[in-house]
């Protein structure tokens, strides 16, 4: 069964979107939503990873969410980051502080455009070897576990495979948009033509991750209508989900909805 990774930054969008101006009767640090006690409620409700992206502009996640989460959280943390001086640094100064229960940190790392709402593609690796080799160096010299955010391309693959990197991550966006088309029917028309032929990419590159000797993680646009055929992928070990979880979770609360996605990622066995 895969684990289940949240990725709590769309709390954090939530809360910035009222007080990046400052707010009129706000004192500081009483702003709200707390992505940490989102994360909280997480783990009551299963999840295996928690995952925050910090952003060189810090717009969504901030360092006081960073360094809170690395000191409270009993299950793994994964942070999400650019390949960027500056975030190695914080990396590694958290990994040194973390009181994460011994286990080890993963950093993801991700392309990052100034302009985008969330994550929008892979990164690069193979147009960019050199500096991702040096990247991934220093973060695995410091015992952190290495994942690349990748489209599902094997070139992309064997870039990270050269690279060091431990893990990939998939981007299923692609099979996602294909899912959402195609009515999530696989079996009709044009429509469910793409929607196979875009899982049958993540699979193939999966299987070309685990040839590698490189963990098949993956994640992006899942939900709990279309995440089952990923959940289903031999050999998968992770999914990273953020915003159908938060989503529910307006309705639900946080630890009703991770249990939901739970059920489904643990039903897909
Ligand atoms: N994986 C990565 C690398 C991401 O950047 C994101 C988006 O924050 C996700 C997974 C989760 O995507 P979503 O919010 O669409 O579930």
């Amino acid at each position: 069964m895969a684990s289940l990774g949240v990725n709590i930054d769309h709390v954090a969008t939530i809360r910035q979107a009222r007080y990046r101006h400052g707010a009129v009767g706000v004192v500081e640090g009483t702003e709200e939503p707390d992505p940490v006690l989102a994360a909280h409620e997480a783990v009551l409700g299963g999840a295996d990873v928690l995952t925050i992206h910090l952003r060189e502009d810090r717009r969504h996640v901030n360092d006081r969410d960073l360094e809170l989460l690395c000191r409270v959280a009993r299950v793994r943390v994964n942070l999400e980051m650019a390949a960027a001086d500056e975030m190695v640094a914080i990396a590694l100064r958290h990994r040194v502080s973390s009181m994460n229960g011994g286990r080890p940190q993963m950093v993801t790392l991700v392309p990052e455009g100034r302009q985008e709402v969330t994550t929008e593609g892979g990164l690069d690796v193979a147009g960019q070897q050199h500096r991702m080799k040096s990247v991934v160096e220093r973060l695995k010299g410091a015992g952190i576990v290495v994942s690349a955010f990748i489209d599902a391309d094997l070139a992309q693959v064997d870039a990270a495979g050269d690279a060091g990197f431990d893990c990939c991550e998939l981007h299923t966006g692609p099979y996602a948009t294909a899912f959402a088309s195609a009515g999530g029917d696989f079996r009709v028309g044009a429509g469910g033509a793409a929607l196979a032929a875009a899982l049958e990419r993540v699979h193939d590159a999966g299987e070309r991750i685990m040839a590698r000797g490189m963990r098949f993680n993956a994640g992006h646009a899942l939900n709990y209508a279309n995440v089952r055929p990923i959940a289903e992928l031999v050999g998968i070990e992770e999914l990273h989900i953020g915003h159908a979880i938060v989503c529910r979770a307006v309705f639900t609360g946080m630890r009703q909805a991770v249990a939901e996605m739970k059920s489904l990622v643990a039903g897909a066995v």
